[in-house]
């Protein structure tokens, strides 16, 4: 099995940086979307520095995939911080209904400041930002509605940035450039490859298969036996061996009757993917 380190570029970080920063002064606010499967690996460390002077709440998507219950420890944990966040599903549009109101409530200082200078009338601008594969398109599509279509290019907007009304007096805008993951810790560049964020290129899938049995025996031993049917106990067992009674049950085998184990990792991670072998977790507050 190949070796392969996840490499991070600090060049693209640096473009897309001064690009956001460019932004800034139009936005109001900035809504962080994460993976609630993997809410530490999926979100940009520097991105809370960038954007410092910048209302901020995150949005955990994807949470039709992710472990409810750690969901909501998630969700506490963030406003325990002091950043407001709320689920949600791009799919069935769950948590939308939230969106709206925690954008007004937490630019409500900023709302009644505007009045004052008789300015109330003024849109207010939302920046959605997130790493490839969060959702941000799905999310901006789904709120943005037929409205998506309406495009325009504003004085002091270069051409090509695109805000979505999605609400009377409320427009959102996607990240300018790429918002990279910070792969510098090797398993965040793993956990975003277990969840099909970035290629699976980066680390070959026996690799990658074996080091997602290894996380799932830890923090969900029952519904990989379950799914997989194994007879091993996989807290116990070498999570290799784990991946060839996989293949096995599936009676995935090539010559000579021996296991398939590409086949078996390609089969686990596609599952783990879809969240056929539960809604998982991954990452603890
Ligand atoms: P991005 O703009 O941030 O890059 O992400 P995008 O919206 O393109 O979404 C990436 C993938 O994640 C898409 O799947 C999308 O359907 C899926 N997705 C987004 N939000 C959710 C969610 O809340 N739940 C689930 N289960 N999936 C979500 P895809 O396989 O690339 O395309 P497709 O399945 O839509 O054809």
């Amino acid at each position: 099995m190949a070796e392969q380190n996840i490499q991070w570029f600090p060049g693209h970080m640096a473009k897309t940086r001064r690009l956001m920063q460019e932004k800034l002064p139009l936005i109001d606010l900035v809504a962080e979307i994460i993976d609630a499967r993997i809410p530490v690996s999926s979100r940009n460390p520097e991105l809370p520095q960038w954007v410092k002077n910048k209302p901020q709440m995150i949005l955990l998507n994807k949470c039709d995939m992710a472990d409810a219950a750690r969901t909501e420890e998630w969700v506490r944990h963030f406003r325990v911080t002091k950043m407001p966040a709320i689920p949600i599903d791009c799919k069935s549009g769950k948590g939308f209904d939230q969106f709206l109101p925690l954008v007004r409530s937490i630019l409500q200082e900023r709302l009644q400041a505007l009045q004052k200078k008789g300015m109330g009338g003024r849109t207010l601008r939302v920046m959605v930002a997130g790493i490839p594969n969060v959702g941000k398109s799905s999310f901006i599509n789904r709120l943005a509605g037929s409205n998506r279509a309406k495009v325009e290019n504003r004085p002091g907007v270069t051409r090509g940035n695109q805000w979505f009304m999605i609400s009377k007096g409320i427009e959102l805008m996607d990240t300018p450039g790429v918002l990279w993951p910070k792969f510098e810790d090797e398993t965040v560049g793993e956990h975003l490859a277990f969840c099909g964020s970035i290629k699976d290129s980066i680390l070959d899938l026996e690799t990658l298969a074996v080091r997602l049995i290894a996380t799932l025996s830890d923090l969900y031993p029952q519904a990989l036996t379950d799914r997989y049917r194994l007879t091993c106990d996989v807290k116990t067992t070498e999570p290799y061996d784990v991946l060839c009674e996989i293949g096995k049950n599936r009676g995935m085998k090539i010559a000579r009757g021996e296991v398939d184990t590409e086949r078996a990792a390609a089969a686990l991670l596609e599952e783990f993917r879809n969240a056929k072998i539960g809604r998982m977790t991954i990452e603890r507050p």
